[in-house]
């Protein structure tokens, strides 16, 4: 699917109201409690790349932080707009593809990345994120090796694929497990800074039941506790 139709088929469904996300994700909750919260206590500029409806921006705006929200479809982003509006809250929200958003280097200190694949911009995020900043994304997965494509038409990752793409980064969490018919894959990276590596308990697949019971590995074996303006 080419970009016009990609965006026609976003802008329709936001047009209908057809089910959409709107809590934030357990995952983002998750990542945000044990690497994001101590690193920034006082908040810091965040982008929501491919932010739809933009639950994530309003959860962080409405916590302090500053927030670019990109995304296709100009009526997510007029959604998501007037939501804003309605919080009180102010984003920096921009129409367009996210891969030809105008990134910067050394811009952010955390980026968050949900539900779009889009292999060219990792190397975009890794340069934008700010020595020490962070990146949380989780992103469908081909979990078959003869699952195709997306129902928006986009080429899922691969299994093991993610960390391959942000080779700058270090890991901090890193999951792959099979939702019904796909994959998904949860990843939260810091560039720069010391590394731990962070993985769920085996067989645990509710997402609060995988968050809540958190094992450490890493280098140091440490154990971790559970713990618009348009
Ligand atoms: C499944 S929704 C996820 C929205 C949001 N990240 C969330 O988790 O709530 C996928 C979003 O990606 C957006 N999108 C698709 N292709 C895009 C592109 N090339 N650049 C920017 N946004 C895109 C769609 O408009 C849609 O809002």
């Amino acid at each position: 699917m080419n970009g016009q139709k990609q965006k026609a088929h976003w802008d329709f469904k936001y047009e209908q109201g057809l089910p959409s996300l709107t809590q934030p994700d357990p995952f983002f909750i998750f990542a945000y409690g044990h690497f994001v919260e101590s690193s920034f206590p006082n908040a810091g500029v965040a982008l929501d790349l491919a932010c739809g409806l933009g639950r994530h921006s309003l959860w962080l705006a409405s916590r302090s932080w500053r927030v670019c929200g990109v995304d296709l479809s100009e009526v997510a982003i007029r959604k998501l707009n007037h939501a804003a509006l309605e919080l009180n809250v102010s984003l920096d929200l921009f129409v367009g593809d996210a891969s030809e958003y105008k990134f910067g280097s050394s811009q952010f200190d955390l980026i968050v990345l949900f539900y779009h694949a889009d292999r060219n911009l990792f190397p975009k995020v890794v340069s934008a994120l700010k020595p020490g900043g962070l990146l949380i994304c989780k992103i469908s997965l081909r979990w078959d090796t003869d699952a195709s494509l997306t129902a928006a038409g986009t080429d899922p990752l691969n299994r093991n694929e993610l960390p391959s793409l942000l080779p700058e980064l270090q890991v901090l969490y890193h999951q792959e497990r099979q939702v019904r018919d796909r994959g998904v894959v949860e990843f939260a990276g810091r560039k720069g800074g010391q590394e731990i590596v962070f993985a769920p308990s085996e067989n645990l697949d509710s997402p609060q039941t995988a968050h809540g019971r958190p094992i450490c590995i890493g280098r140091s074996s440490t154990l971790c506790s559970g713990s618009v303006s348009v």
